[in-house]
């Protein structure tokens, strides 16, 4: 797994051979243990070079390793042997050097790297620290504020960024491999001393318990409850303060407790279901991803409102030709005046140069006749959508894509208003679309495993990540926030306040509980949802509507013009209109002493855990039901929307992944204790999938998808 030949007469090249990435598994760290003694004793040998096969350096540790039994030599005492040989060793880093990939670099004597290569830490989104020395040497090679913010964020850097930092020597655009054994020559004989990072001093800034105690403030904040970015903040403040030796320990002991924590394993459930997501498969379990995609260079946007801007933002970035369109000239200007700050803005913040010249406005439907790929991103009304749709297939290239960004209405209905069903899909972007990470591709019955791949492969070059869902109403995201939503009201009727329900949901680590977002997003916005529903009676406080229980205090609220932020008043209280700063609204609190007055209720102490069973496992029931469905093809695509969109915390693996933890006969007993007490809500009877798992011994999530087994497949 790693192999060792002489080139140039006296350079030793080791070469990992682990593809893909040259993950460090048991074999790679025996081949580097094997190679480096070998080449170290040879006398031909004068120096070495590093470097991984197939034009990637080394992607880190084996994560598949982690969940097993770990066997092989360790890497600690490698990098340590390699940093102490008395002969040059010189790391030729190419397409990645991460994790471990770094920690073998900064053992090496001397660093190249391509300029395009990514180098980083990213240990701590995998609920863990860079534990071979990543926390001591870093700090010491480009000190404390860099290292941090490296660290605790685990963010990418390029090789030329990398320079810049110092965390490499050079940087090369030839062929780095033969730059790095062309310089191997050059420094033979030269004294290795300053070059071993691990007898440095640490770099520190002046008031270091005060720097360090801002630092950790800042990392808890915003880390929700993760445990793994403190654990790096600690780990970089042993290097500052403690001998290497000293620091390394404490390294070692940082890392003992996050590696068997349920963060890193529901970290690491993560990162393998954001690979499985993106091969979408059939609930029944066939893979679809073998449809190769339709090339698409130019794509139509319809409607340049928030959703339309941001989707077209995203578009240009991704280095697409936009086609945008908006028939109403005024509201086209101040779309085109917005798109440009936007790609201004964020053209600055991710260093690249400005994009723009690609977009193309317009005011007439027509322009959009040569795309390949139509965004339809107009009002939510089923009628206007018709009509489009109806006019887009006239008018469209016949193998044209039309997908619509709807985030309720059905996909086939669209389908069956053009003269192609089986080339509508459905993209639905999440606000603001050039930020967001999450787009579920909606397929319909007769959608076409092409279009559902081009869409996928579109939402990829755009940077997003792809979920591929069924057609039903809100899909899979929004389908299983009703309940979740509508639980916190009835928490509210029953005795809590909006501030309780929503500490709660920010303790277990959402940015944001319930109704701070219904506050964001605005109060109207379901109040919409709920009037085509048939549910709103205006002035009304009846509790049951359409047969189950039913809260009408968001339509009060906004009976009463309390829309949330935009307004300065909704289920809190702000400064004023669009300020963020919420507060408890005194006047919300006799409201609702009022209300429950009127309707008998008598209010009851509600704690945090039971906000958190009604609303998580009403969420998570509804998730089982659209796995029954086969809506979702497994519990990964259902974790990975919550995670990407609605701000699940990822250290808890998203609500699927939760419930496997909290044990699913545990959800299943205490839905069925609180459907006890509250028939009249079905959100709470749990779901047959759910009992099915229970009865069937509650196997792990990465076997749920064979236990599902749907018998239809909706392709
Ligand atoms: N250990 C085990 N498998 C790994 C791995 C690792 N460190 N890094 C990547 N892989 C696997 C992926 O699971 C994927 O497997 P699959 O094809 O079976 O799905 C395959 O390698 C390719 O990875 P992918 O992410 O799809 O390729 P990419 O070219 O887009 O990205 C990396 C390559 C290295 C940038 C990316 O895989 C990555 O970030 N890896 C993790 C790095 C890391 O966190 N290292 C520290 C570990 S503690």
């Amino acid at each position: 797994m790693a192999a060792l030949t002489r080139v140039s007469g006296s350079v030793g090249l080791i070469s990992l051979l682990n593809p893909p990435v040259n993950a460090l598994s048991a074999a790679v760290r025996q081949g580097i243990v094997d190679t480096v003694r070998r080449a170290v004793s040879d006398p031909q040998v004068k120096s070495v070079v590093i470097c991984g096969q197939n034009g990637v350096f080394c992607g880190g540790a084996d994560i598949k390793e982690f969940g097993g039994h770990m066997s092989g030599p360790p890497l600690v005492p490698i990098f340590n042997t390699i940093e102490a040989a008395d002969k040059p060793v010189v790391a030729a880093i190419e397409g990645s050097a991460l994790g471990g990939g770094l920690e073998l670099a900064l053992a090496c004597h001397y660093r190249i790297t391509q300029s395009k290569a990514r180098l980083g830490l990213p240990e701590v989104s995998l609920g863990l620290l860079p534990a071979a020395g990543g926390t001591q040497r870093l700090p010491r090679l480009i000190g404390v504020p860099a290292a941090l913010d490296l660290i605790t964020t685990g963010r990418h850097l390029t090789g030329a960024e990398a320079l810049k930092l110092g965390i490499v020597d050079q940087v090369t655009d030839q062929n780095t491999v033969e730059a790095a054994v062309k310089f191997a020559l050059s420094i033979v004989g030269q004294s290795l001393e300053s070059r071993r990072i691990s007898t440095l001093p640490c770099p520190c800034p002046a008031d270091i318990d005060a720097f360090f105690e801002g630092v950790m403030q800042r990392v808890k904040k915003s880390a929700h409850g993760a445990i793994a970015p403190v654990a790096c903040v600690q780990a970089v403040q042993a290097a500052a303060t403690l001998p290497f030796t000293q620091g390394m320990q404490r390294e070692q002991e940082l890392m003992a407790t996050l590696f068997g924590s349920g963060q890193a394993r529901a970290l690491q459930y993560c990162f393998f279901s954001q690979r499985v997501v993106s091969k979408w498969s059939s609930p029944s379990g066939s893979r679809w991803d073998t449809s190769k995609p339709k090339p698409v260079t130019k794509v139509g946007v319809i409607g340049l409102g928030t959703m339309g801007r941001g989707i077209t933002v995203a578009l240009a970035l991704a280095g697409l030709s936009v086609v945008a369109v908006e028939t109403q000239q005024q509201q086209m200007m101040a779309a085109q005046h917005a798109v440009s700050g936007m790609l201004e803005r964020t053209a600055r913040r991710r260093g690249v140069s400005l994009v723009g010249d690609q977009i193309r406005y317009s005011v007439e439907l027509e322009a959009v006749a040569d795309v390949e790929l139509v965004i339809e991103a107009v009002f939510e009304d089923m009628a206007l959508k018709e009509k489009l749709f109806k006019q887009l297939s006239a008018l469209c290239k016949a193998d044209t894509l039309l997908c619509s960004n709807t985030s309720s209405l059905d996909i086939d209905h669209l389908a069956s208003q053009t003269h192609s069903p089986q080339l509508v899909v459905g993209m639905h972007f999440f606000a603001p679309a050039h930020v967001m990470k999450l787009l579920e591709v909606v397929y319909g019955p007769r959608s076409a495993p092409q279009a559902v791949a081009t869409a996928m492969e579109l939402g990829k070059r755009m940077g997003k990540v792809s979920v591929a869902v069924g057609n039903c109403s809100g899909f899979v995201g929004n389908r299983m926030l009703m309940p979740y939503v509508e639980e916190a009201s009835f928490l509210v009727e029953e005795g809590a306040s909006p501030e309780i329900v929503d500490r709660a949901l920010e303790e277990f680590g959402f940015p944001m509980g319930v109704f701070r977002m219904s506050d964001l997003s605005g109060l109207d916005v379901g109040w919409k949802v709920r009037k085509a529903r048939g549910l709103v009676e205006p002035g009304q406080m009846s509790r049951v509507r359409q047969g189950r229980r039913y809260s009408p205090l968001g339509d009060l609220l906004c009976e009463q013009g309390r829309f949330g932020q935009k307004t300065g008043r909704g289920w809190y209280l702000y400064d004023s209109a669009g300020s963020r700063e919420a507060q408890p609204d005194p006047w919300l609190q006799s409201f609702l002493e009022e209300y429950r007055a009127r309707q008998g209720l008598v209010s009851r102490r509600i704690d945090s855990q039971e906000v958190l069973e009604r609303c998580l496992y009403a969420l998570i029931n509804e998730g089982f039901n659209i796995l029954q469905e086969g809506i979702a093809a497994g519990p990964e695509d259902i974790d990975m929307i919550y995670v990407f969109g609605y701000g699940f915390p990822r250290h808890r693996g998203g609500p699927m992944f939760y419930a496997s933890q909290v044990g699913l006969a545990q959800v299943l007993q205490r839905l069925e204790h609180y459907q006890q007490l509250h028939p009249d809500i079905p959100h709470l009877r749990p779901s047959s999938l759910l009992r099915r798992l229970v009865s069937s011994g509650s196997p792990r999530i990465q076997r749920w998808r064979e236990i599902i087994r749907m018998p239809h497949s909706s392709l």
